[in-house]
């Protein structure tokens, strides 16, 4: 299985910086194919515990080459943290490459993301306020700034006089905000192309090289599946497509070169920010899964706002399946079910007197739609310790199967906790 690609299947923090740190010493290339500094990856090895925000989560096996592919939108001011971070902290960032094509977040996006968001009031989408949305915005309006542009003086400094001639107006007569200026944007930035340049590549031959000589190749995602801008809960998702068909786009790989899809799941369901979540739970019952106090509790790992939290919906999961022709499923923090007596299963939605097999398309029907659950038996065990399946408690054996069985998918992967090696391995990814 050369060419996978690792999706979250939910609303995202599935677990996939977990996942991809595991995978990555047995990957060549670990590509980053999409999103922003929105994310937050979470890695837990024996270097210590990592929060992992644009750098790919394969950065701690020293011999894996890591990219920033085509498809994410970076802040440069970021990811310079990020890599000063990791070098401080011993993890040489030698072997990580940055796509000259993928997009920078500038100023004025983050400052439109957050100014967009205020004015938006009571009808708020909870962004993460990185910039995210106006970025991807101006790449499709064909005005944005891209990583090359940062190593050309010219051509940064044309276009940025172009595009923040329109901010600026946008800024101080809709907004009234403060203008920026040309000058200071002009020269931060450059500066910035300056420090990165010794990771900026063409990254194009380094992922064809690797797909064709059937290196084994991951390509990691970020956010989930449910915030896809085409096929998440829209208007309450991302702006970008953090799928299989993302993976493809943001890598510069043809949907035939991929062998396999890992959509990663929770063992429940949380999600950051707005938006409907019909299997979502509150006051005591949410406790358990909320898990504070712990070092992994229900927290966004990038702006440190309370997870929503809610029982498992395979619905949502399968319908996620399907768009993205997962194969294989990688189940994360089933730890966290071991003392519930009885676990719930969305297995349906019933909608006044229809049974929808599918979310529906828009807001407002989702907003109405009722689960219907399935209980199963927990299993009141301590299974942070398993390491082949079989160790699991039979009804922890149960639960996952029965998972697998209700979004269509067979399972690969099982983790029982942050670290590295909480991790069962049902059948091999690579
Ligand atoms: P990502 O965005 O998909 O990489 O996920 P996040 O890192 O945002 O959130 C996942 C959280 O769960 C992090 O705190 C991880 O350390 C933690 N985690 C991952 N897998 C497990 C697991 O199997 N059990 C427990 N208890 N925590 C886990
Ligand atoms: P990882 O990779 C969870 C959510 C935000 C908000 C919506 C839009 O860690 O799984 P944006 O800033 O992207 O315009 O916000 O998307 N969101 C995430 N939620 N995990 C993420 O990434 C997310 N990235 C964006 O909370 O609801
Ligand atoms: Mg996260």
């Amino acid at each position: 299985m050369p060419v996978v690609a690792l999706i979250g299947a939910q609303w995202g923090d599935e677990g996939k910086g977990h996942l991809v740190d595991l995978l990555a010493s047995k990957a060549r290339l670990v590509v980053r194919y999409g999103g922003g500094n929105n994310a937050g990856h979470t890695v837990v090895n024996p270097l210590g515990t990592f929060k992992l925000h644009l750098v790919p989560s394969g950065i701690f096996d020293p011999s894996t080459v890591n990219v920033i592919g085509p498809g994410v939108v970076i802040d440069p001011e970021v990811l310079l943290g990020e890599i000063k971070d990791l070098e401080a902290r011993g993890v040489t960032t030698a072997k990580l490459f940055i796509s000259e094509r993928a997009h920078v977040i500038m100023p004025y996006h983050i400052m439109l993301d957050q100014l967009q968001e205020s004015s938006r009031g009571a009808g708020k989408i909870g962004t993460t306020g990185r910039g995210i949305g106006p970025a991807y915005a101006d790449k499709m309006s064909r005005v944005g700034i891209r990583v090359a542009d940062l190593l050309h003086e010219e051509t940064l400094l044309n276009r940025l006089r172009g595009v923040l001639e329109e901010k600026n107006r946008l800024l101080t007569r809709i907004y009234n905000a403060k203008p920026l200026s040309l000058h200071d944007i002009y020269l931060r930035y450059l500066d910035f192309g300056h420090q990165l340049s010794d990771h900026i590549a063409n990254v194009h031959p380094i992922i064809h090289r690797a797909v064709e000589k059937d290196f084994p190749v991951l390509l990691e995602g970020a956010q989930g599946a449910l915030l896809d801008v085409d096929h998440g809960t829209y208007p309450y998702v991302t702006s970008s497509p953090p799928g299989s068909a993302g993976a493809c786009q943001g890598a510069g790989i043809g949907p035939t070169q991929i062998n396999s899809v890992l959509g990663v799941l929770k063992a429940y369901t949380t999600r950051v920010g707005e938006g409907p979540f019909p299997t979502e739970i509150e006051g005591d019952e949410a406790t358990v899964l909320r898990q504070i106090g712990t070092p992994w509790a229900e927290v966004g790992t990038t702006t440190g706002r309370l997870r929503r939290v809610g029982w498992f919906d395979a619905v949502m999961s399968r319908y996620a399946v399907q768009v993205n022709g997962i194969d294989t499923l990688a189940i994360t923090k089933l730890d966290v079910l071991d003392t519930l007596p009885t676990i719930k299963v969305c297995t349906g939605y019933r909608l006044h007197e229809t049974q929808p097999e599918y979310p529906p398309a828009t807001v407002a029907v989702l907003s109405q739609v009722e689960p219907i659950y399935e209980e199963l038996p927990g299993w009141q065990t301590p299974t942070t310790e398993a390491r082949r399946f079989q160790d699991l408690p039979d009804a922890a054996q149960a639960y996952a199967a029965r998972l697998c069985q209700l979004v269509g998918a067979r399972l690969g992967i099982i983790s029982v906790g942050p670290g590295r090696d909480q991790t069962i391995v049902v059948n091999e990814v690579f």
